[in-house]
């Protein structure tokens, strides 16, 4: 398979190219089980040690909106009050607890985490990151439309919906079905030759 091969197949095409960060939503609704249907595919993002640390919540009720969109920069809210569902990506610091079942190869890994609290948070943060770009893709590849936003007040969002647990909020992702106009233009993307070398 040659790589147009790959970008011409329809999901390719439309999670890579067609489908962009979206900005506004139809007022169609995404169901519970869409959301769990997004959660099993981005599950499979590879993270080191399959440490799995990124948590979700579904933020999709009246009540749920109206705590979380005080906490957002103020150009954000009008965006996240249009989308049906708005994700809280949060980075869990005790993903170590579960790595007896999740990574049993690696004897004595929770020990050492746990004996380590500055690794550890790194591990976390560094880890939800990489699966937050998985759960993107996700939700597009769930036929959703997709708007990541780094521009919340983290904090905040802890204090809120946290409190309490080890789990750190770090961004959020509007979900639901872009209205028309509802993206800005593409951005230019780096080239091949300026974004990677061949060695
Ligand atoms: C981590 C992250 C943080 C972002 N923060 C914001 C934000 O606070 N507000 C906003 O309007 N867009 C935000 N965006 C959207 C980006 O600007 C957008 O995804 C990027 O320019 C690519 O746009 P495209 O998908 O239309 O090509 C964010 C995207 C990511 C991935």
């Amino acid at each position: 398979m040659t790589v147009q091969d790959l970008l011409d197949t329809p999901t390719a095409t439309s999670i890579f190219t067609d489908m962009h960060t979206a900005y506004r939503f139809t007022s169609e609704p995404v169901g519970d089980e869409q959301l769990a249907a997004i959660y099993d595919l981005a599950k499979f993002t590879p993270t080191a040690l399959n440490s799995q640390p990124l948590r979700i919540t579904f933020v999709r009720t009246p009540a749920g909106k109206e705590r979380l969109l005080p906490l957002l920069s103020e150009m954000n809210r009008a965006k996240s009050a249009s989308a049906p569902v708005v994700a809280i990506l949060a980075a869990d610091t005790d993903f170590h607890e579960h790595l007896p079942v999740i990574a049993p190869q690696s004897e004595g890994a929770r020990e050492r985490f746990a004996a380590n609290d500055e690794h550890r948070a790194a591990m976390a943060r560094n880890n939800a990151w990489l699966q937050a770009g998985g759960f993107i893709l996700a939700v597009r590849a769930a036929g959703l439309d997709a708007g990541p936003m780094g521009g919340i007040d983290t904090a905040a969002i802890d204090r809120e919906f946290f409190a309490g647990t080890s789990l750190h909020a770090f961004m959020v992702v509007n979900i639901g079905h872009v209205a028309e106009d509802g993206n800005f233009p593409r951005n230019p993307r780096l080239g091949f030759d300026e974004a990677a070398t061949l060695a």
